[in-house]
């Protein structure tokens, strides 16, 4: 009777202990889904009754406990306690297509398949995905989260087969890590479409098996951009959605992708000609291509395959409208010429049509042909900033006297085919990066070799293949310098701001982010201010902080307190007023590092009702932030508080170019301009424009080019400002309408009858602007007489006159007779710039080179260089530069070196060879 009691007893303990713990368990889910569903706020859809959970619809239990919940579309409200990560067995959570809200919770480790799409989720952790090692799907699409990056806590899950995040906010970069650099290893599907994301796709993509690579659609500002050419080398691919985005170069050759089947890469910038690897891939069913800038034949795709329907007239430049049909023999070879240059796509956004000599207007860019035969005589690439290698192709084309290829980036050889030309005169290759021996050219050929510090010696060893991609290097270096410099700005403001005592750390961080050799260089690119406004605006171009996301994930630039920048102007006071515009009044002030400041304080009361003026806020922040250029203001920061919107400018000590030309009469305080200044502000300006109108990625038009929107600074350097009107020409468009606007007198008769915007309409008002310059009247001068109140008017009758020319020459001015030609030059330039046809007046390339060997003549030397190129003292660095610099020991920045590319800047091609690298830079942007 004793003995079994105990035993007896035992049992009952452990059959207690039994129920207890699995009750116990059971309880922890069941109190877990009863959290869910009082949260979830469901109506009478979950039918979620009884006390045994895993008899509730829409889950499903093991041994107890929950191992999935499928609660898709059903209406629900709510959000998700945070209660759901002790589900410890769950595996499969999905909660798509309701209108759930909050932040998403942390989940259980178990987790192997995520859905939470099509929600109204507002954000979610950075470190969601830290340990989760079984998560294979997961789709976080179409949620309004805060902006973020794609979380680094996503390489926990290297069972990732599938990662789809649409719409869901990812601002800043693809990460290399879903590609070789990563854990994935089965990553078939990725979606990026429709986020904030920027820069190239990831070289780390090559070789890995995706299968389908969705990432069109970007809504950052600058979108994806640079080649595609990644794609060569991702042959599992079944669809490669890549539209919308800022993609350049050509298609690259996709004969491998024996799976590939739905390909859209419209609406980018792609050129070239369409590869035969496309047309012929059998597996291919749709194709859609409309809305780049391709070229050659438009190709001809088998039965059955979709292609969109535009692809022909959908702004491509495909040398004909029939499909399949070849193009000219001419015009082939000059497309395989231009093939090892990447297909550059001013020249394909130039070259229309299949007769590269057309009549007309319509020009090749790069091809002068002779008058008769009509053939071509000319490629004239000089200053294109090119690279890539010179083609042996170019020995087709018999007919040419002159190969021009000088002040690029080239790299390469000479090829030795070009020596068969039998019309060639001159051979110029002078400023690029070539080596090789120089093949031998007929004796009557001038050959031109300046410039190319490895011309004659050697190709560097295991070159073979090497050319192409030091091709690509330097086409990058510009932006990369950006970038570091941005980068390294960032790092700064974080010592700056945040004191961290390990300054030596992050300087060490910079480092890594490899400020090679090249750091010598870059003083040279960003004299001049650049290095300041990249530096103070803290990263404007080419890196995003999750810190400033909250403008869009556009701008980047400084965000400005209201406070600050009331404590700067004190106030806004009356005495600080700079100038008032169409747009605002601006303000003076001085940062508490020294930093003088121009403050632009827009008036929402004339601009009307909130939206109209916070466009034309936006604008030019958008503008400003994507050009940067040294003729062009600079934008430091803005303010966007209620209805507080302002904008901070670097300031420029000697106000507008108009105080000069008109003001300067009544008050004797002021000098008038001397004709020589005149002219080297004349070319700043042209400069500044041309950059606008093309030089940066796309084309923007200023629409309100005035004297009192052109800045001069303490060395009466101009800069360009007031980009309030400033419009982006539709991709692959020449012209558009718009609202007018703009100043009457430098308002084109085209722009101001019809509201047709071209780039010819700021050529017209510069126009009016040089005839200011010259005369010293007014674009509308009331004072004159009426037949001469309109200068142009005026203008042009007196020039017909050569007796009366002298007499518009402003009074202001000593005339030496040795300048008489350059006034008529300029003069001359001036009235074609005022043409009556937009197409009858020069482009702001031709301006500038007109105007530069004026100023080259005219190069003053009765002061010293550095009173004239001088160093603008005024806009000191912030404080942190310095700091920088001295730790960095890299005193140089803002010194010695800064005379350097002015110099350059009058002679167009003077710069110290500091390596292939200042090249590739003077032919970008030096110019
Ligand atoms: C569950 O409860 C709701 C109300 O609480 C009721 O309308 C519904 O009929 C019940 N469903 C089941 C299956 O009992
Ligand atoms: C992205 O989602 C938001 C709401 O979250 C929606 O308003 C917007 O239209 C979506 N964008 C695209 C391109 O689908
Ligand atoms: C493609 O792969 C080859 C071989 O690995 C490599 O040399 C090449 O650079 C890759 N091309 C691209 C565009 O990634
Ligand atoms: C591509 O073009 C086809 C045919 O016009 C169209 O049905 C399809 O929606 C397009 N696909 C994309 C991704 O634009
Ligand atoms: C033009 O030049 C090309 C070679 O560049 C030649 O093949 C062609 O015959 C020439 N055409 C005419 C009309 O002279
Ligand atoms: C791509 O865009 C980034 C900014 O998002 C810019 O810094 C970079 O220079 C661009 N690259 C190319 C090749 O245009």
């Amino acid at each position: 009777m004793q003995k079994p009691e105990p035993c007896f007893l035992l049992s009952i303990i452990v059959f207690l202990c039994v129920f207890v713990l699995s009750v116990h368990s059971q309880n922890d889910d069941s109190s877990v889904m009863a959290i869910l569903k009082k949260a979830l706020n469901s109506k009478s859809d979950l039918q979620w009754n009884g006390s045994d959970i895993c008899k509730w619809k829409y889950i499903q239990c093991n041994s107890g406990r929950v191992t999935a919940i499928h609660i898709s579309s059903l209406n629900l409200q709510g959000s998700l306690p945070k209660e759901l990560v002790q589900l410890s067995q769950l595996q499969t959570f999905q909660c798509n297509n309701n209108g759930l809200t909050g932040p998403v919770p942390y989940m259980p480790k178990s987790l192997q398949r995520l859905a939470i799409n099509n929600n109204n989720f507002n954000s979610m952790p950075n470190d969601f995905f830290i340990g989760m090692t079984n998560l294979v799907d997961i789709r976080i699409d179409y949620n309004p989260f805060s902006q973020w990056n794609v979380p680094d806590s996503l390489q926990d899950c290297a069972s990732l087969t599938s990662f789809s995040g649409m719409n869901a906010s990812f601002v800043g970069k693809i990460p290399g890590f879903f590609g070789k650099d990563g854990p994935f290893q089965g990553l078939v599907y990725l979606a990026l479409c429709f986020n904030y994301l920027e820069g190239e796709l990831p070289g780390s993509f090559s070789g890995i098996s995706l299968e389908r690579l969705l990432v069109n659609g970007q809504q950052s500002m600058n979108k994806l951009n640079g080649t595609i050419a990644v794609l060569k080398n991702m042959t599992s691919l079944k669809q490669i959605w890549v539209h919308g985005n800022s993609f350049i170069g050509q298609i690259p050759d996709l004969s491998n992708h024996d799976q590939l089947s739905d390909v859209s890469l419209r609406d980018n910038q792609l050129t070239g000609v369409i590869p035969p690897s496309l047309t012929s891939l059998t597996s291919l069913t749709v194709v859609n291509l409309t809305n780049n800038y391709l070229q050659g034949s438009p190709p001809m795709f088998k039965d059955g395959v979709r292609v969109d329907n535009d692809m022909v007239n959908g702004n491509n430049r495909f040398c004909t409208k029939d499909i399949g049909k070849p193009c000219s023999p001419l015009v082939n070879t000059l497309l395989s010429a231009v093939e090892p240059l990447g297909y550059p796509k001013k020249l394909a956004d130039s070259w229309k049509g299949n007769d590269p000599c057309p009549r007309g207007n319509d020009e090749w860019l790069g091809i002068v042909c002779s008058a008769s035969p009509v053939n071509i005589s000319v490629i004239n690439f000089q200053h294109m900033g090119f690279s890539g290698n010179i083609s042996p192709k170019f020995a087709s084309l018999t007919s040419v006297t002159k190969l021009l290829f000088a002040n690029n980036s080239l790299t390469g050889i000479i090829p030795s085919e070009l020596t068969s030309m039998p019309l060639l005169k001159e051979l110029d290759v002078s400023n690029n990066n070539l080596y090789g021996k120089v093949p031998s050219f007929r004796p009557e050929v001038v050959v031109k070799i300046d410039g190319n510090p490895n011309i004659g010696k050697d190709p560097p060893p295991a070159s073979d293949s090497g050319d192409n991609s030091r091709g690509e290097v330097k086409k990058n270096t510009v932006g990369i310098i950006v970038g570091i410099v941005a980068g390294v700005v960032i790092l700064l403001g974080l010592v700056a701001a945040l004191f961290i005592k390990s300054r030596r750390k992050k300087l060490k961080h910079v480092s890594k982010v490899q400020i090679p050799n090249e750091i010598e260089v870059h003083p040279h690119h960003f004299e001049d201010g650049n290095a300041k406004k990249v530096s103070v605006a803290g990263g404007g171009i080419g890196s995003f902080s999750p810190s400033s996301s909250a403008q869009n994930g556009e701008a980047g630039n400084m965000v400005f307190s209201i406070q600050v920048l009331r404590e700067v102007t004190d106030n806004f006071n009356e005495r600080n007023i700079l100038g008032r515009g169409g747009f605002g009044t601006v303000y003076k002030g001085e940062l508490h590092d020294g930093t003088k400041i121009a403050v632009k304080r827009m008036e929402s009361g004339i601009m009307g009702e909130g939206e109209k003026g916070l466009s034309e806020f936006k604008s030019e922040i958008a503008v400003l932030t994507k050009v940067r250029h040294r003729h062009l203001v600079a934008l430091l920061g803005h303010c966007l508080d209620g209805n507080e919107r302002l904008l901070v400018y670097e300031y420029m000590p000697q106000g507008p170019l108009s105080k000069h030309l008109f003001e300067c009469k009544e008050d004797e305080g002021s000098k008038p301009l001397e004709w020589k200044r005149r002219l080297i502000i004349a070319l700043d300006v042209a400069r500044g424009v041309e950059y606008l109108h093309g030089l940066a990625q796309q084309i923007f038009i200023h629409r309100d080019l005035k004297p009192s929107n052109i800045l001069l600074g303490d060395d009466m350097r101009a800069k360009v400002s007031d980009f309030g009107l400033v419009r982006l020409v539709p991709e692959g468009q020449a012209s558009f309408e718009t609202r007018l606007a703009g100043t009457f007198g430098y308002l084109a008769p085209e722009y101001a009858v019809t509201g047709r915007v071209t780039t010819k309409v700021d050529v017209y008002s510069y126009g009016v602007i040089l005839m200011e310059m010259i005369t010293g009247r007014k674009a509308i001068d009331n004072s004159q007489p009426e037949e001469n109140v309109h200068l142009v008017t005026w203008f042009r009758r007196m020039l017909l006159n050569r007796d009366s020319f002298r007499k518009i020459i402003d009074p202001a001015i000593d005339v030496e007779e040795e300048a008489l030609d350059s006034f008529r030059t300029v003069a001359e330039l001036a009235g074609h710039c005022c043409a009556r046809e937009p197409y009858q007046r020069p482009d702001m390339s031709n301006v500038v080179n007109v105007l530069a060997p004026l100023v080259e003549i005219w190069k003053p030397t009765d002061s010293s260089p550095a009173d004239i190129y001088g160093l603008d003292l005024d806009m000191s660095l912030p404080q942190a530069l310095h700091n920088w610099q001295a730790l960095e020991g890299m005193s140089t920045i803002n010194t010695s070196t800064s005379t350097t590319l002015r110099t350059g800047d009058y002679t167009q091609s003077s710069l110290p060879p500091a390596g292939g690298f200042a090249n590739s830079f003077n032919s970008m942007d030096a110019r």
